[in-house]
């Protein structure tokens, strides 16, 4: 027998269902495809410009490992504009994407034998990057009510363990939409401060809202020496998922911590990317309302069509770009989506993935350019009905 190396936390790891199905036809020009978190167009011409002018200016060389100055200046600036505060800026670190972010902020706070809470329905990378520091994951669940998907902080209570040293929530969620409200995050905040709990606050989609300009936000709320880091990044406001560039808002007494990570994992973002970076923040904020009308209207046609088909239950989304829906009756959802890329060509996410009690639901993405996403809905639909016979009667 082969003597493995890999630890067991990295052995226990199982791909997630969002690849599993889609790596089976990624590429393939007949899928419709809704189950990544993007759309479908291209980075504003403006950002990548931006990017292939800094790469002839020769903008090729290591910087900073939190970063470079100007752009961890135009992000004090933008998020000071952003949410009315003054922010040091050596809580401010660009270590790569969104989801280094959260790698380095999970190894930063635990380690084999550890608890951590996390918030689902979630995306299912988040409980990889917990695993994978050892620490012995709890899910605590929104639940659906006619209000919307909501959580009951007694239920994070009820989950605590003298060893919980880390909690994780996304708002706005993925996949849910669900939109965590100020007074929640000032009660949750509060908690996390009476036990030394490390918050991880996933705020990727803090411009994907549909009912004002910003979500309530934990930047609004935690004081310096709160044990919160924020992460954030320019893949979903500014449609920029490739660029691989998003920053942590941490406590200022770790920035030289958060040097030394950077330095271990990626040694900070790519470096004329960076550049483009800037660009998105300073002028870049008639894309965000552009994509954002674009995305409402996706929501609407989702809405829509989906509407018309009664084994589909869907609780409007509040944030994010994704629908969530149940389909009454569903015993299987990897069976479900994997029919439906089967039979109708369209890729879409089974509930499964998002963590425990999301067997009936699918998750799509409604950033699509509206023909494409009203089709794929049209043909999801068609399959339901075509199957009705095979749920099981509820
Ligand atoms: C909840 C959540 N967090 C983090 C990320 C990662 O963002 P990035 O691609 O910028 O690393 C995603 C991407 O889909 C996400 O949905």
């Amino acid at each position: 027998m082969v003597m493995d190396f890999l630890r067991p936390e990295i052995a226990a790891l199982e791909q997630n269902g969002i690849t599993r199905v889609a790596l089976t036809r990624i590429g393939d020009p007949k899928v419709i495809a809704l189950w990544f978190g993007e759309g479908d167009a291209v980075t504003d011409e403006f950002i990548r410009v931006a990017a292939k002018e800094a790469l002839d200016a020769g903008d090729t060389f290591y910087t900073h490992t939190r970063g470079k100055q100007a752009l961890r200046d135009a992000l004090k600036r933008y998020l000071d504009a952003l949410y009315g505060i003054d922010l040091d800026p050596d809580r401010i670190t660009v270590p790569g994407a969104t989801m280094l972010g959260i790698t380095i902020a999970a190894q930063m706070a635990l380690t084999t034998g550890d608890h951590a809470i996390i918030v689902g329905p979630v995306w299912p990378n988040i409980e990889s990057t917990y695993q994978a520091t050892g620490a012995e994951v709890t899910y605590v669940s929104q639940r659906r009510s006619e209000a919307g998907w909501q959580l009951d902080l007694d239920d994070i209570r009820a989950a605590l363990r003298p060893r919980t040293r880390s909690l994780f929530v996304n708002s706005p969620c993925n996949p849910t939409g669900w939109v965590m409200p100020a007074e929640q995050q000032a009660e949750l905040l509060e908690l996390c401060r009476e036990r030394n709990i490390l918050l991880i606050a996933d705020e990727v989609y803090h411009r994907n809202v549909y009912d004002c300009d910003v979500a309530p936000s934990f930047m609004t709320l935690a004081r310096d020496d709160d044990p919160v880091i924020v992460v954030s990044g320019f893949s979903k406001a500014w449609a920029m998922t490739g660029w691989r560039v998003g920053w942590v808002v941490a406590p200022s007494r770790h920035a030289e911590t958060w040097a030394i990570l950077s330095e271990c994992f990626n040694t900070g973002a790519t470096v004329f990317v960076q550049q483009a970076a800037i660009t998105a923040l300073e002028r870049g904020e008639e894309t965000v309302a552009r994509l954002r009308d674009q995305y409402a209207r996706g929501r609407e046609i989702v809405t829509e069509v989906l509407g018309r088909c009664p084994r589909v239950e869907l609780t409007e989304p509040q944030g994010a770009f994704y629908a969530f829906p149940r389909v009454r009756g569903l015993t299987s959802s990897l069976a479900f989506v994997e029919g439906v890329l089967a039979e109708e060509d369209v890729g879409i996410a089974p509930g499964y993935t998002f963590g425990p009690g999301n067997e009936e639901h699918f998750r799509l993405c409604f950033a699509h350019s509206h023909e494409a996403l009203r089709e794929g809905l049209e043909r999801i639909v068609r399959y339901i009905e075509r199957h009705d016979n095979e749920f099981d009667s509820v």
